[in-house]
């Protein structure tokens, strides 16, 4: 990258003067003033009890001529780094030859979306797998070989639970028979009846729990039924993630884990790193210094720890398997079958002590060999413009697909105010960039306010307006002359060219940081760049055939970067809109 040729010739140039210190080069704060700058004359004067103005003169004075960048010194002591046209060529080389080679053909497998069948998917949902997806997308650009796996929730109660229901309504034997035809609408009318019942009728709770352990035990006709359910609402879930532009290698969950249960159980009791405690069986996952002596009230009281991180339970007191069993099972398979270095989790925040739980007993055991990278992406909640939950027009909690549905509708409307014809792909597309820009371009960790208007609209930081902008390239360069590749770059081009530069730097950001909204910035930045470009600048009707085929060049490498970035967010980009 640019930025490390420029850093290597501070460097050098140091070093002719004996100083052998790092000189770190970032993009200017001042663009007005200079295209990159280094400020790290202050510190590197300080330690070696220089005048930091005499120091950056120093270095400036040393570098060799070249005629890609000039050199000044700004008081106090900043290096500014300006790029000549002869730099704009060659930066535009550098990122078209640009390959990334971060992940040197490593394994990571990404754990993302994570549905449970029988229930509504919910808005937590969504954001694992738009966050999920595009992390995918970007290691895959860095050079890692990557798995994926939706990870279901296909082993619980809620399976249980709609069985008992269609028991009690006396169809059970029909739905099972054939007779009449299980769909996803009976499941959606049977959970939400069970759900509620089970809180009012003990009898029929306790049935539905007997039922989960029955197909959990392969008894039949339960556990056929429970596959049934399963194929029903896994093609259910495949059409959301169709239309989300999300796919995945495995279709796996929390079923494919439980003959691995009673292998880590033994592994757990052979290491001496499980215990009984009240019934249940638990892993202690405190670290030292975790575990705080809650002071005894009389000398014979048993010691008691007040405990930040309490034990993981494998088993609960009534014998059934818990969630992070078959979680760290599945660790367990993944690792017998494909050897991952990194396993990469993306859920809900509120999940982030479990991970940390199942993390540790995974390393204490050896199930998780030590080299074994295991990363845990907790993201903040999505409210309402006003900051609550979202809620649908009657008031209840929105769904994913209630969600969905709102933003296609927006979306079509938008279509036909701008007089496009019908396409139901198209406001997919829209509805869809909207919805996955506003998602991905908050630090991931943080809950944020989602507004239907705003990420929808055509301007400002928003993913229609990314794909309006790479139209508008599309349209000028179907309509432009014939024209040969022209790298002759001036500082009209500049604000592009850097922006450009930005965004390709981003990845490595969005990498190190695990959150894509250094990407997004970047790419809002890249197209504002194009936008006023494109207002100053009449490219189609330019006289100067060379000056014009330089717009058309840049414009095609725009487009190129654009595309593939929304590509990394899973945003398709459509021809027109
Ligand atoms: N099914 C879970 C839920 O709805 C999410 C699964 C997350 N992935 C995992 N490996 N635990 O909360």
């Amino acid at each position: 990258m640019i930025r490390d040729e420029i850093q290597k010739l501070l460097c050098e140039a140091a070093k002719t003067q004996n100083i052998d210190e790092n000189f770190c080069v970032s993009f200017s704060a001042m663009p007005n003033l200079c295209d990159f700058q280094c400020n790290s004359c202050f510190a590197v004067a300080k330690k070696l009890g220089k005048n930091p103005y005499d120091l950056a003169c120093q270095i400036v004075e040393a570098i060799p001529q070249n005629q890609f960048f000039t050199f000044s010194v700004a008081r106090p002591a900043f290096i500014n780094i300006t790029l000549t046209n002869q730099g704009l060529k060659h930066m535009s080389q550098v990122l078209l030859s640009q390959q990334f080679n971060l992940g040197d053909g490593k394994k990571i497998f990404l754990d993302y979306g994570g549905p449970n069948i029988g229930k509504a998917m919910h808005i937590g949902h969504m954001r694992s797998f738009n966050i999920g997806e595009a992390f995918k997308r970007l290691y895959r650009k860095l050079g890692f070989e990557t798995v994926s796996d939706i990870f279901l929730g296909d082993w619980g109660m809620p399976m249980g639970l709609i069985m008992a229901m269609l028991e009690k309504q006396g169809v059970f034997d029909d739905y099972y028979s054939g007779k009449k035809q299980l769909t996803i609408e009976v499941m959606n009318t049977a959970y939400p009846q069970a759900s509620q019942l089970k809180t009012q009728d003990e009898k029929f709770k306790q049935r539905a729990e007997q039922i989960t352990l029955f197909f959990q035990q392969k008894q039949q006709p339960y556990y056929d039924f429970w596959k049934r359910l399963r194929d029903v609402s896994v093609a259910e879930i495949k059409k959301v993630c169709k239309l989300l532009n999300v796919d995945f290698d495995l279709w796996n969950g929390e079923s494919n884990a439980s003959e691995y249960v009673s292998t880590i159980l033994k592994i757990f009791e052979e290491k001496k790193l499980s215990r009984i405690s009240e019934g249940a069986l638990v892993v202690d996952v405190a670290e030292e210094g975790e575990q705080i002596p809650i002071p005894k009230k009389s000398p014979d009281e048993v010691q008691r720890y007040e405990n930040p991180m309490p034990p993981l339970m494998l088993k609960k007191s009534n014998g059934g398997d818990k969630y992070e069993t078959s979680d760290i099972a599945t660790i367990y398979y993944r690792n017998k079958f494909y050897h991952p270095d990194i396993i990469h989790y993306f859920t809900d925040a509120r999940q982030n002590q479990r991970f940390i739980q199942i993390f540790r007993a995974c390393k204490k055991s050896g199930i998780s060999p030590q080299e074994q990278l295991l990363l845990h992406t907790g993201f903040g909640t999505i409210n309402g413009k006003d900051g609550k939950a979202l809620k649908t027009r009657d008031g209840g909690n929105m769904q994913l697909s209630d969600l969905l549905n709102m933003l296609y509708e927006k979306a079509e409307q938008k279509l036909v105010e701008n007089g496009t014809e019908h396409d139901d792909d198209l406001k997919r597309k829209i509805g869809n960039a909207a919805l996955k820009f506003a998602d991905l371009s908050n630090s991931v960790e943080k809950d944020y306010n989602f507004d239907v208007d705003r990420v929808l609209s055509f301007d400002g930081k928003t993913g229609p307006y990314i794909q309006y902008t790479a139209c508008r390239i599309k349209s000028i360069l179907s309509k432009a002359p014939k024209f040969e590749e022209n790298y002759s770059f001036s500082s009209q081009h500049k604000e592009m060219l850097i922006s450009l530069n930005r965004l390709a730097s981003s990845y490595r950001i969005c990498f190190e940081n695990k959150s894509l909204n250094d990407l997004c910035g970047s790419l809002y930045d890249l197209a504002s760049a194009f936008s006023s470009f494109y207002n100053s600048c009449h490219i189609l009707s330019e006289q100067d055939k060379s000056l014009q085929s330089a717009h058309l060049t840049l414009l095609k490498i725009v487009l190129k970067f654009i595309e593939e970035a929304c590509d990394i967010l899973a945003i398709e980009v459509p021809d027109k809109m």
